[in-house]
């Protein structure tokens, strides 16, 4: 097993800055690379320092193609709870990007990643529950790309994106296996609140009921703000 690399910032904004170092290196080694993409809090910072640097012609993303990771049943692509509404505002128009593999259908959607010989970069958050993607505890390495029933502790969680609008209950995820095979994964942690699960994440034994913990079998680095590390 790969130990996973762990790398702590002073802040969240140090950690947007060295996430989207890593990010563009990756995309300057294969311009063509196939990143799948988490919305929420987390990754909003490192999207918009990446958003800069393509306006700032710092980096090109015209080649790569952004994979959707998760979004919820029956909420359509201009509701504001669209997590594809999200992404695109967020990270796929902003950084010029027009190849892009959404999640509407769990078949079509395995079928496209594998045409694509699967997933490049994979940058990804960390549920309070130590979910990934949606996939919900417990989910096993094996969990396919599918449709899910969020658990209350993420119902909650969710609960702050959109103010009062309700949270949507079922969602599509992509699989554990899209996850874990992708050929390298950045897990961005930040906020006091992510620590225990954090900690769980990386120093016990992979469970279904950390699915996140799986990701210590993979080429993992972890960037998180120093009120998250462990
Ligand atoms: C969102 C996603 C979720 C989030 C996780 C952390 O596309 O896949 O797994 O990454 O819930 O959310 P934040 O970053 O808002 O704490």
């Amino acid at each position: 097993m790969v130990e996973p690399t762990l790398r702590v910032f002073p802040d969240a904004g140090a950690l947007a800055h060295a996430a989207a170092d890593l990010i563009c290196a990756e995309v300057r080694a294969k311009p063509e690379a196939v990143l799948l993409v988490a919305t929420g809090n987390t990754p909003m910072p490192t999207y918009a320092e990446l958003a800069r640097r393509a306006a700032a012609g710092e980096a090109d993303f015209g080649r790569v193609t952004a994979v959707q990771l998760d979004e919820y049943v029956g909420v359509p692509e201009d509701d504001p709870r669209s997590l594809w509404g999200w992404m695109e505002r967020a990270f796929v128009r902003p950084l010029g990007i027009t190849r892009t593999v959404r999640l509407s259908d769990p078949a079509t959607f395995d079928a496209e990643l594998r045409a694509l010989g699967g997933i490049d970069l994979a940058v990804l958050g960390l549920g309070p529950n130590g979910h990934l993607g949606f996939n919900e505890p417990p989910s096993n390495p094996g969990a396919p790309t599918r449709r899910v029933t969020l658990t209350p502790a993420s119902l909650e969680s969710n609960r702050a994106y959109w103010g009062d609008l309700p949270v949507p209950q079922d969602a599509l995820t992509a699989g554990m296996p899209v996850i874990l095979g992708a050929r390298r994964a950045l897990l961005l942690v930040s906020g006091e609140h992510k620590r225990e699960i954090l900690r769980r994440t990386l120093t016990e034994p992979p469970t279904p009921e950390v699915p996140a913990s799986f990701l210590q079998r993979t080429p993992l680095t972890v960037l998180a703000d120093a009120a998250a590390a462990p």
